[in-house]
């Protein structure tokens, strides 16, 4: 999704001039707020209303809620607390828009967003200018005592609407891939570009630091910087890619016990997987269903929708294994991996948990990373649909191990002779 990536003015000190006055980042995030608000709006342009209301899985959700819940999220945490005058729109968007903040009140059920059918996609556009209002009123008009305080909290939503910018994405991909007639997103789409290099990177052994370092923006799971052992390893440069995954299937990878984890093996099983997700074998040539409608599997392209069970059971295959998180972090800061970032996601085999010195954000915000930090795998890098300026290297993606329908593929790894 490359040409759907806006450039946003975000601030990422080393790219741009330091932003040194207050007045500068009031300009600067009004710039920002603005920019991400409207990519949010220009992903969504692309869907009829009906196709904005439907919810394919539990795990995905529609594109009206996505677009309603992100303009909760400011309503709750910015305006609310900060803006007195603040009138909302409807005192019944709170409800229905939590996603999971127990602390900021009850929410309706997740498995069920896609039975709500009112507010209609108008009237959500209708909320989203409101709070779009009320947002930029703000940021314009704060006492530059409290300037810094809330500019930190429109920081944090921005951050919070690229992460369902993605999820605009593949939610709506899942939801086409139940139709038999297979509808593009977007017919111009194309795959981002994508050039492998050959070998591994070995890692030098011994004592490295991960973690965020800058006083940029990250989430708090990224945080503190610490310092990790790494064994002596050597991490691929190059993304497995769909030829090689088509060697797995044609020996019989996924019909081989020996090479899947336990639960693995009974996802196998109950799904009933024979490919990756999306891919279907029509005349006999596999296809997958993209962003740009039904393609051909293009054999040099990075494989793409595979859960955490099926890389693992990949790597074991390919007598290899998958990088640890740090691994990966030590290999992308090198510089000498290709695709890290904006292709798909990389499954690592480090689950996911705090930290050595984690401490979650204070107040309802807390809630946004801490909480999740079991049962889940982390996966490294950044997506094609992930917003570019979103990306980082010590970004922490995570999700459980059958998950599939996000743009999630792997490298691997190997021990130096
Ligand atoms: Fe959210």
């Amino acid at each position: 999704m490359q040409r759907a990536v806006a450039s946003l003015p975000m601030r990422e000190r080393g790219n741009h001039e330091p932003l040194n006055t207050l007045e500068q980042q009031r300009r600067h995030f009004l710039a920002a707020f603005r920019a991400v608000r409207g990519e949010t709006e220009r992903r969504a342009a692309l869907l009829s209303p009906e196709d904005q209301v439907v919810q394919s899985m539990a795990d995905a959700s529609p594109t009206k809620w996505h677009r309603a819940h992100t303009t909760w999220f400011f309503e709750q945490f910015l305006l609310r607390p900060h803006a007195p005058d603040y009138r909302r729109l409807d005192e019944r968007f709170a409800f229905l828009f939590n996603s999971y903040y127990v602390a900021a009140g009850p929410r309706y059920e997740r498995p069920k967003r896609g039975l709500i059918t009112r507010p209609t996609v108008e009237e959500v556009a209708a909320y989203r200018a409101h709070v779009d209002r009320a947002v930029e009123d703000l940021i314009e008009t704060a006492d530059q005592s409290e300037l810094q305080k809330l500019l930190t909290l429109v920081e944090i939503g921005l951050h919070h609407e690229q992460q369902h910018q993605e999820l605009i994405l593949t939610d709506i991909l899942h939801a086409f891939s139940h139709n038999p007639t297979h509808p593009a997103y977007d017919p111009d789409w194309q795959m981002p570009p994508y050039v492998g290099k050959s070998g591994f990177l070995e890692l030098s052994s011994g004592i490295h630091q991960i973690g965020h370092a800058q006083d940029s923006f990250c989430f708090d799971n990224e945080r503190p910087l610490h310092r990790v052992l790494v064994q002596p390893v050597k991490v691929a440069r190059a993304l497995v890619s769909n030829a090689e995954w088509l060697e797995f299937i044609n020996d019989g990878g996924y019909a081989n016990p020996m090479l899947w984890l336990s639960d693995g093996w009974n996802a196998v099983q109950q799904e009933g997987w024979t490919a990756p997700g999306y891919w279907e074998q029509i005349d006999g040539s596999w296809q997958v269903l993209t962003l740009g409608g039904l393609r051909p599997v293009e054999p040099q392209a990075p494989v793409c929708h595979v859960s955490y069970y099926e890389a693992d059971a990949f790597a074991r295959w390919a007598g290899k294994h998958l990088p640890t998180e740090q691994e990966w972090e030590v290999a992308a800061r090198s510089g000498g991996l290709a695709g890290a970032f904006g292709i798909v996601w990389q499954w690592t085999r480090s689950a996911y948990a705090p930290y050595p010195g984690f401490r979650a954000a204070e107040g309802a915000l807390g809630e946004y990373n801490g909480k999740f930090m079991v049962n889940q795998m982390v996966l490294r890098g950044s997506s094609l649909a992930t917003p570019a300026d979103h990306a980082r290297v010590s970004y922490r993606n995570f999700f459980y191990p059958p998950a599939r329908w996000q743009f999630t593929g792997l490298r691997l790894s190997d021990y130096p002779e």
